[in-house]
């Protein structure tokens, strides 16, 4: 306490001396906290995190290049700032924000699977997720601003803070003696590095849900992928119906055929074999969820066969689905019942109608009966093939999204 004391007694300084000054101050208490640090006047940051955060020097969230074809944004009325997102990267991480200290939302969102998780379900601290963990990457690029499999999130913002009021997952429900978020904020509260961090970003120390959702969203939307083997094709080209220089033979294929609409759809000539028409709802080039989008025919619930789930309309991003060494970054699909590529190819193929899925699709159901592309072998490799080129590298090594708390 004596030693918060006098960091304080030098803080309050601050706003009213020279910083040079300051230092010299806070130097002539003999104190060790008196070393000049990384952060001069946050101790606490210094001393939880080193040189990882550097509140002087911090990371580019906001003003990350993006190639000029991207131009989905859901953004709103909270853009990235570099301090922002720097607040909502530590908030990511960190443990504490969940009832036992065991969990952090990168425990279920792994930066070395995209943001997502590799197991089937998620472990949170009161059992295991219902669903399969989402990838967070390019979560900013898509005209879709609901959040979740279900969509039940109407906005980044108020996704972000669900899962620390989810009983399972880091368990402060408010519900059935579960402590609450206000329970979770007095304890933030008095926490040193967020006393600076709030006053940093927020101006006071004050700590609010509606601070960590801002904090936590514009964190998540700024991790972006455009250094896939996708996006090298379509800087040279710059129209993705056309050929890509970079690309193979089978790639450039696989690409037509994601892109063409399928037999029989409005666009689609009639004939069998002439797109997989993946693009109506996989949008290039973000690949993100069309907005009117309904179910695709997977209504599993995991743990349950037999029950089934016809409201998951939302997919993440197509881009890395697998990693750069062509490795899946966890299950495909809300209930993780596809594993490969290949499989996920096969489903759209030959679609069958679960009884009861009153809301799966009507592109995907053409006629009322189940889609039935009748690709070929050749033609299924093709589009794996293609949704391979859609890997980036920098996601999973860039540290500005990496745990600060190592
Ligand atoms: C225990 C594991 C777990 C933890 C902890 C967790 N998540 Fe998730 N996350 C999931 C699962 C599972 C889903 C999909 C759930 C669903 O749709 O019902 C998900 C979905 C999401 C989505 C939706 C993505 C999209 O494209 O719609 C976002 C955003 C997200 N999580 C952010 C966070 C944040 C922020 C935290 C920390 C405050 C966090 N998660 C903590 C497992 C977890
Ligand atoms: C009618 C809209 C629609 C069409 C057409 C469509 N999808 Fe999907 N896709 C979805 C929806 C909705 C989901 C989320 C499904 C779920 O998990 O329940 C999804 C999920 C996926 C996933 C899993 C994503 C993840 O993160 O696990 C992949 C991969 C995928 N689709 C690829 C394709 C391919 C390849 C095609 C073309 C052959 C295609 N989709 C056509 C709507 C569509």
């Amino acid at each position: 306490m004596l030693y918060m004391n006098k960091v304080n007694s030098c803080l309050l300084v601050v706003f009213t001396a020279a910083a040079t000054l300051v230092f010299n101050a806070c130097k002539k208490d003999g104190e060790d906290s008196t070393t000049p640090t990384v952060n001069g006047v946050y101790p606490a940051v210094d001393e939880a995190f080193g040189p990882v955060i550097n509140l002087n020097n911090l990371e580019n969230y906001a003003l990350q290049g993006r190639p000029q074809y991207i131009n989905a944004d859901n953004s709103g009325t909270n853009p990235i700032t570099d301090k922002g997102a720097t607040l909502g990267r530590i908030l990511f991480y960190d443990k504490k924000l969940s009832i036992n200290n065991t969990v952090s939302c990168a425990s279920c969102h792994k930066q070395s699977h995209a943001f997502g998780d590799d197991a089937l379900q998620s472990i949170g601290v009161n059992g295991l997720t219902g669903r399969h963990g989402m990838r967070l990457v390019n979560a900013r690029f898509s005209q879709e601003a609901r959040f979740f499999w279900d969509e039940r999130a109407a906005t980044l913002e108020a996704q972000s803070t669900q899962p620390i009021q989810d009983h399972k997952e880091m368990g402060y429900s408010g519900q059935n003696g579960d402590p609450g978020i206000s329970d979770l904020i007095v304890k933030l509260q008095s926490i040193d590095y967020y006393k600076e961090l709030f006053t940093f970003v927020y101006g006071d120390e004050n700590i609010t849900e509606d601070r960590m959702q801002k904090a936590l969203a514009q964190f998540i939307r700024s991790i972006q992928s455009f250094d896939s083997r996708f996006d090298a094709g379509m800087a040279q080209v710059n129209n993705v119906n056309q050929n890509f220089p970079n690309f193979s033979a089978v790639e450039n294929e696989g690409k037509r055929l994601f892109l063409a609409p399928p037999p029989g759809a409005p666009g689609g000539n009639g004939m069998l074999g002439v797109g997989a028409g993946c693009q109506a709802c996989h949008r290039a080039p973000t690949f993100d969820i069309d907005p009117n989008s309904r179910n695709n025919g997977v209504v599993g619930v995991i743990g349950f066969p037999g029950s089934i789930d016809i409201t998951n309309t939302r997919s993440p991003s197509l881009r890395n689905l697998v990693n750069n060494s062509g490795i899946p970054n966890g299950q495909f699909m809300h209930d993780g019942s596809i594993t490969t590529l290949a499989g996920v190819v096969d489903h759209y193929n030959a679609i069958t109608v679960v009884p009861g899925n009153t809301n799966l699709d009507p592109r995907l159901r053409p006629g009322g009966q189940g889609q039935n592309l009748q690709l070929t072998q050749p033609q299924k490799d093709a589009i794996v093939a293609f949704l391979t080129t859609l890997a980036g590298t920098d996601v999973y090594s860039n540290k500005k999204w990496s745990d600060p708390f190592q």
